[in-house]
């Protein structure tokens, strides 16, 4: 397990107040995460998590965290979840682990979104990290190239798009909500605000993998210590 990501992760806990409903993000530090808070849990720490996938519904059941269904609840308070890319505008890349569609959905439900990470993931422009954009089955080879117009078209130079394996490489990988994934490398995504803009336009996109002004806290996790930084928005 990498330190660094258990900083991160131990760092969020400090924000986590008895009787909150969290938005439980998904991926490996995600899970750091959740094996502390079922630490917190089992010392008596009231909480309810709405997972963001099927795995980190697993997960948070095995280490012992309450799970309630997102038509469940009112309000979610804080989601805590990890990042592919953060720039410095706090803008993401998400959804290397598959789970965008639900993480987006869970983070801009949240009145506040903590994203905890490792140094890796601080970039000065997003699109090192293939973009990954949910989409339906339906129509996926004419849904890609809407997707690489609609990059050429916001100034990414070349988005080669591919679509996502399951690990059995015996087709397309599915996702919790029955999608596909289209990986998009762009190596520079120079306004991922017109990005994102463009690729919500089309039709048989589900979710992009840009979080744009979802997130106010950043928890760096450095191998003896973790920086919080914060971003105050208008
Ligand atoms: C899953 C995600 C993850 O948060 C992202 O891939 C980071 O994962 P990890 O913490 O394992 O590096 O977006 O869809």
């Amino acid at each position: 397990m990498s330190q660094a990501k258990e900083n991160a992760a131990l760092a969020a806990l400090d924000f986590v107040q008895d009787g909150m409903t969290l938005g439980l993000g998904s991926g490996s530090t995600a899970e750091i995460f959740l094996e502390h808070l079922g630490e917190k849990v089992a010392g008596g720490l009231k909480v309810q998590g709405v997972p963001t996938s099927a795995q980190t519904a697993a997960c948070a059941q095995e280490n012992g965290v309450p799970l309630v269904g997102i038509d469940k609840v009112s309000r979610i308070h804080l989601t805590i979840d990890g990042a592919d890319e953060v720039d410095p505008v706090f803008s993401l890349i998400k959804g290397g682990g598959a789970c965008l569609l639900r993480e987006k959905i869970v983070a801009h439900a949240s009145d506040r979104m903590i994203v905890i990470v490792d140094e890796s993931k601080l970039v000065d422009n997003l699109g090192q990290f293939p973009l990954p954009v949910e989409v339906d089955p339906f129509g996926v080879t004419l849904t890609a190239e809407q997707i690489y117009e609609a990059l050429k078209k916001s100034g990414v130079q070349n988005g080669v798009t591919t679509l996502r394996q399951n690990s059995d490489g015996d087709g397309p990988l599915i996702t919790d909500g029955g999608h596909y994934i289209v990986d998009c490398k762009c190596e520079l995504i120079p306004a991922p605000g017109e990005t994102a803009h463009l690729l919500s336009q089309i039709p048989g996109v589900m979710e992009h993998g840009l979080f744009i002004d979802l997130s106010s806290i950043i928890i760096v996790g450095e191998p003896d210590h973790a920086r919080i930084m914060e971003l105050k928005r208008e």
